[in-house]
């Protein structure tokens, strides 16, 4: 029995047409249990948000945005805010993904804007984080994380989970070792001990080149909560696979 509900992510990053959306949420709800263990999310780009939120009502599974903007409302124009987002109904947003952090030279101060801004709109933030090849390199990993999660949870939010992303495994087929990842998750954990987060509650998931093939042994680790699948989320089958391997 897992200390905590699995959570499934599935990042689309920019992919996908409105009608492969609307095929992919069909073959998600066909190979999806009534009662899944694990929280299914997709994050679609936000064109993508009311053709999935049509397709997907009644199934066991929320959307969310990939990205908002801090502010409430006003003149931002490309940006999102999280009451529109919530409008579209989403229960949850990324924050501080490292594409976004790298495309969009988003630091520390504004990803922890966002995390704010998320809670303020109703969202639950999952808040992303991860050391580049550099910084493991030059052995700056745990001074990344802790840096990352403190200044990204300054907010104090009530409701969120952490997707640790090893930016070198992002996307490269490059996936971190279950070894490494979890004692990269069991150091975060004890941050968020002691930050004076209720860290046993809080869904730490992994995140960078997740497979169906590489998901079991990975999900086999207490410390390993979830996944956020970019890639391999793009197949409902290969999704549902990785689904399935957080349920057992
Ligand atoms: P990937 O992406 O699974 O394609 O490595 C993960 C992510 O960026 O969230």
């Amino acid at each position: 029995m897992r200390a905590r509900r699995p959570l499934a992510a599935a990042n689309w990053k920019m992919h996908l047409l409105r009608a492969d959306a609307e095929r992919y949420c069909a073959a998600l709800r066909a190979g999806l249990p009534a009662a899944p263990a694990a929280e299914v999310v997709l994050f679609p780009s936000f064109p993508l948000l009311p053709p999935v939120a049509a397709a997907l009502g009644g199934a066991p599974v929320a959307w969310g945005g990939q990205d908002l903007h801090a502010a409430e409302k006003g003149a931002h124009t490309g940006d999102v805010a999280g009451a529109q987002l919530a409008d579209a109904g989403c229960t949850w947003v990324l924050c501080g993904h490292s594409e976004r952090r790298r495309d969009h030279g988003e630091g520390d101060a504004a990803v922890a804007a966002k995390v704010a801004a998320a809670v303020r709109d109703g969202l639950q933030p999952l808040l992303c984080l991860g050391e580049t090849r550099e910084e493991r390199h030059a052995g700056q990993t745990f001074a990344v994380l802790e840096r990352q999660l403190r200044e990204g949870l300054a907010s104090r939010p009530e409701r969120f989970a952490v997707a640790y992303e090893p930016v070198w495994a992002i996307g490269t087929g490059e996936t971190a070792t279950p070894e490494l990842a979890a004692e990269a998750h069991a150091f975060l954990r004890g941050q968020l001990a002691a930050l004076g987060f209720p860290a046993a509650a809080v869904r730490i998931l992994y995140g960078g080149s997740v497979t169906p093939e590489n998901a079991g042994e990975l999900a086999a680790r207490e410390e390993i909560d979830g996944f956020l699948v970019g890639g391999a989320s793009l197949d409902p089958g290969r999704f549902l696979d990785i689904i399935s391997r957080l349920g057992a």
